[in-house]
């Protein structure tokens, strides 16, 4: 096995987050699971390899999208695209059913079955109905899992989406007894995902938004060993080396990834302890370079706009006087409404700022918050 197949695996996470689902043990994620997480933590990694088979192992059936997999097409669309695929294994039954549902449901059934094999659910089929119609056909559970579901805040249609699941859930869950739709939505970013749900005009009004563990000390022992494994024997990391550096990378396993192949190759495996405790510059640049480079790019506006977009964090606002003058500080020269506009656009399109759709601006990867914090401190020493 090559070093980036290694995957570490949580079924009892999985196990746990299923009973939240069914309101059994501690945590009730019966209107909906809520789950953040920073970017490259693991999430999806987790929904794959650990949650879903758990769930279809349940015999549920599962509708999985991703919203940043394709981030040109509307989230309304990917959603209810992906429903329709996951339907259209259920065509023999759909087919019967549109000849003996109920008369409130033929129409539906009927759509469905002429459409089939189109990738698109027909104009005349909602999300709720096509959810009703998966549960019917399917005979079991749905449950349908939105990876980074903050995205869908970022168009109307995205945020109709939202309200249509809810619908979905409350109509299919009408009876009470058995919850046949269950919901899991997931976040790079707690704040965005929060604004789902804080709000009593919010589709999940209610809902708790847990954090997501991260991997722990059991994934970089594995990691150590997996590692060690192909090395020399005299050229092997300690395991707890190895879970400080995971630490200081923000728990990403691709970044410590990274920084154990360029150790490994570079000065050795046992010199790792000592460039952690010396906090080596060339150390930190290896650990936050990518992201150095990334800001590196930008222009001296972009890089003014959003380090005090960093600063002020949930407080940002930014057009204002104060604003205005702390761009010009940082960028050393007079930044004006429309530049710090169209800095704001061109941070949107790199992935770095997000919008909502109502205007608040937040940053795409919260843990550039520490990097900009450890790169001041360098600066200044
Ligand atoms: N359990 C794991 N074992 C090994 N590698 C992992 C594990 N979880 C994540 N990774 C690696 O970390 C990186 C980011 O994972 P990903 O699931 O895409 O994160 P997220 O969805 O939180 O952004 C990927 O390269 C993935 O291979
Ligand atoms: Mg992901």
């Amino acid at each position: 096995m090559e070093p980036h197949t290694f995957t570490y695996q949580r079924p009892e996470l999985a196990a746990s987050l299923c009973d939240s689902l069914q309101g059994i043990g501690i945590a009730d994620a019966r209107s909906g699971l809520f789950l953040a997480a920073p970017r490259r933590t693991g999430k999806s990694t987790f929904l794959r390899m650990d949650l879903l088979p758990a769930l279809q192992k349940k015999g549920w059936t599962t509708v999985y999208v991703d919203l940043w997999t394709n981030k040109a097409t509307d989230p309304a669309v990917l959603i209810s695209n992906q429903v329709k695929n996951v339907l259209a294994k259920f065509a023999g039954v759909i087919a019967k059913l549109a000849k003996s549902a109920g008369l409130e449901k033929v129409n539906v059934f009927g759509a469905l079955s002429l459409n089939l094999s189109s990738l698109s659910l027909p104009d005349n089929v909602t999300l709720a109905d096509a959810l009703e119609a998966l549960a019917l056909a399917s005979k079991t559970p749905v449950v349908v899992v939105i990876d980074e579901a903050q995205q869908a805040l970022s168009t109307p249609a995205g945020m109709d989406a939202m309200f249509a699941l809810k619908a979905a859930r409350d109509r299919i869950n009408q009876d009470g007894e058995n919850q046949k739709l269950f919901l899991v939505f997931t976040g790079s970013n707690q704040d965005k995902l929060s604004h789902l749900v804080i709000k009593k005009n919010q589709p999940f009004y209610g809902c708790r938004i847990a954090k997501f563990p991260l991997l722990d000390r059991k994934f970089s022992d594995q990691y150590t060993a997996h590692i060690n494994a192909k090395l020399a024997p005299s050229n092997q990391f300690k395991a707890d080396d190895v879970f400080a550096a995971f630490k200081l990378v923000g728990h990403r396993p691709e970044m410590l990834r990274n920084v154990i192949a360029d150790v490994a190759l570079d000065a050795g495996a046992d010199t790792l302890a000592a460039q952690l405790q010396t906090g080596a510059s060339s150390f930190r640049e290896r650990i936050w370079g990518e992201m150095g480079s990334e800001f590196a790019a930008l222009t001296a506006i972009q890089r003014a706009v959003l380090g005090r977009l960093i600063q002020e964090g949930k407080n940002y606002s930014p057009f204002t006087d104060a604003s205005l003058k702390a761009y010009s500080a940082l960028a050393g020269k007079d930044v004006s409404v429309g530049d710090a506009q169209a800095a704001l656009l061109a941070l949107r399109e790199k992935n770095l700022v997000w919008q909502a759709a109502y205007g608040d601006y937040s940053l795409e990867d919260e843990s550039m918050v520490l990097w900009y914090q450890s790169r001041n401190a360098l600066e200044a020493t």
